[in-house]
């Protein structure tokens, strides 16, 4: 079938879609939708059989519904509408919740409904939830859908608030007064609910200093204790306020007022600096000391370290690229034969951190420091020849984030995650030893064809391009189990042995061929030339994406139909380099 999607940006969700419909064999378009006349246009070029709108902000034109099956994602259960679903979902608590896939109509999530799926509520922010539990729901009411269309099954039914299995409602757009946190009042659990519910986007408006932020990433502290609302401890990136009954730890935070470099999403020990340096008055900071939460964490079971690395949306600054380098070298002298590195909770690495590059006072010095730091990292990795390395790819990863788990011996894929292994979207040559790690695992043409065409690609996808040695279940407690057993067998002794045996006689024989210096020193040739040309692709595309301005053309190698029409939408204007 011709299928074409609609989204508001090519997010993780659209990817996931347009990649699991192509793998069925479909014809799949996408456009970014962002306003009703390239909607409009898509369809009369596209002629699609069937549109789905899995992240829509815009409302479907009539015209559009009227004439086509347009089916709409909407991350509620039945009966449920209104903008704000899984913000009122996590601040009420709820301890299940759902996804329904509904037809476009006149009103606003009142059309027909095609399937609908609940889940078990998990404590995070509301786009781990997302992320996970939402986008799994979604593929799997999308697929049915789908076949039902092609099947001629189609059995819609109406929204009937009369049938007592409908239990949600109309919900308004929540505003940040439904969202405040009375710090004398609020636990702990309940600010974690609240600043969850806006996480990632708009995020809960406090005050750093009665100075208007916005708090990301919000960890519980249980040791920590102080007066409610004052800031206790910081950490090398986070601060922890304390709360009636405890405290939290804010991971990410953004000024509300402010120039443009400084009402960027960043570290939130960075805003809380940046705010007390604008004071005219002394105020009491308390030293840099860690509670209970910390971002890198690993522990040992039967052989096998297993360590985790939970940066907020993945992306890995300098500070933390260096921390997480000097874990893997304390893992290494631990008693353990096999080092599992684990990623994130959200994602297992998205490459530098782009915000603190673009916040920072010399993008170019920045970049380059940030990018150092994460080839040693994966220097690090690639030269463990004591211990057999294993990359849990349990979440989607993006850039560097998709290479360096390339440089374990083992890759193992969570099924319907997406990995996007290029650079070329943010106008890079890419470093990470690419040009050694991935023609290794897939020959050099495919590895060309990886990076040139710049296309997400599904776990399958990168299973049988052999991006990955397995393939396992996408239910994430099955995959943890099989992780294990897995990790496990490979710290037995004659596995451990075979395994290191084999890895020297390759490292020897690729060092012999090329040496690992070389790859680094021809990608950062290129790397260094895009980093100090101000009026590099890079800097621009750096800028749009941390300020989020989209730009239509970014996503036109997806827009099947534009590019057979050659009729694209109009650029737009390029911001000031950096
Ligand atoms: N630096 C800073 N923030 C990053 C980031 C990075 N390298 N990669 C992702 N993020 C942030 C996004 O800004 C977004 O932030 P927000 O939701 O808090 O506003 C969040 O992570 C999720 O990203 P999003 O693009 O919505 O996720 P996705 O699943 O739809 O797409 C990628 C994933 C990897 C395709 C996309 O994030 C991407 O292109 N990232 C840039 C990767 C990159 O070029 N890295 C530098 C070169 S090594």
């Amino acid at each position: 079938m011709k299928i074409l999607l609609f989204g508001s940006a090519f997010n993780g969700l659209c990817q996931r879609v347009h990649r699991e419909l192509t793998v069925m064999g479909h014809s799949v378009s996408f456009e970014l939708a962002l306003n009703q006349e390239s909607m409009i246009e898509a369809a009369r070029l596209f002629k699609p059989d069937v549109i789905i709108c899995p992240f829509l902000k815009e409302r479907v034109p009539d015209r559009i519904w009227q004439k086509h099956i347009c089916l709409i994602v909407h991350p509620g259960i039945e009966g449920d509408r209104g903008p704000s679903a899984l913000d009122w979902a996590i601040s009420s608590n709820v301890k299940e919740w759902g996804v329904t896939l509904l037809q476009a109509a006149k009103e606003m999530d009142a059309g027909d409904i095609w399937g609908t799926g609940n889940f078990t509520m998990r404590t995070a922010r509301k786009a781990s939830v997302y992320r996970r539990e939402v986008t799994q729901q979604a593929i799997q009411l999308i697929k049915q859908a789908v076949t039902d269309i092609r099947q001629y099954k189609i059995r819609p039914r109406p929204l009937d608030y009369t049938n007592p299995r409908v239990k949600g409602k109309l919900m308004p757009l929540m505003k940040q007064q439904d969202r405040q946190i009375d710090w004398w009042l609020d636990d702990t659990e309940t600010v974690i609910g609240k600043i969850n519910a806006a996480d990632s986007f708009p995020g809960l408006l406090d005050e750093i200093f009665e100075e208007p932020a916005y708090l990301f990433g919000a960890k519980p502290e249980t040791k920590l204790t102080g007066t409610p609302g004052s800031i206790i401890a910081r950490s090398s990136d986070a601060y922890c306020k304390a709360t009636i009954d405890g405290a939290v730890w804010i991971r990410m935070a953004k000024r509300k007022y402010g120039t443009e470099k400084e009402c960027i999403k960043l570290p939130a020990n960075q805003v809380l600096d940046s705010v007390v340096a604008g004071l005219d008055h002394k105020v009491f900071l308390p030293p840099s000391q860690s509670g209970s939460y910390n971002d890198i964490y690993w522990h040992e079971k039967r052989g096998v370290g297993y360590l985790y690395f939970d940066f907020y949306n993945g992306a890995m600054n300098t500070e933390q690229c260096r921390r997480l380098r000097q874990a893997v070298r304390a893992l290494k002298k631990r008693p353990v034969k096999v080092i599992v590195l684990m990623g994130g909770e959200d994602f297992w690495g998205n490459g530098i951190q782009l915000n603190c590059i673009e916040a920072s006072g010399n993008p170019a010095e920045e970049s380059w420091r940030n990018i150092q730091a994460m080839d040693d990292l994966v220097e690090e990795i690639i030269l463990s020849p004591k211990h057999v390395t294993l990359a849990a790819l349990r979440n989607n990863a993006g850039a560097g984030g998709a290479i360096m788990p390339l440089a374990c011996d083992k890759v193992i894929l969570r099924d319907g995650i997406v990995l996007n292994p290029h650079y070329k979207t943010m106008g890079l040559y890419g470093s990470e030893y690419w040009t050694y790690l991935l023609p290794g695992r897939v020959g050099e043409s495919r590895a060309r064809k990886i990076i040139d065409d710049c296309l997400p690609m599904l776990a399958i996808e990168a299973f049988s391009l052999g991006v990955g040695d397995e393939l396992l279940e996408e239910s994430w407690d099955n995959y943890h189990e099989y992780i294990v057993e897995y990790a496990e067998k490979l710290a037995s002794p004659k596995a451990h042995r075979q395994l290191l045996e084999q890895k020297a006689k390759r490292r020897k024989a690729d060092e012999k061929s090329k040496p690992l210096e070389q790859y680094r020193k021809e990608e950062l040739h290129f790397m260094r030339e895009s980093f100090f040309d101000p009026k590099s692709v890079y800097h621009q595309a750096r800028y749009r994406f941390v300020h989020k301005k989209v730009d239509p053309g970014c996503v036109l190698r997806v827009a099947t139909h534009r590019k057979q029409s050659e009729k694209q939408p109009p650029a737009l204007e390029l911001a000031p380099c950096a």
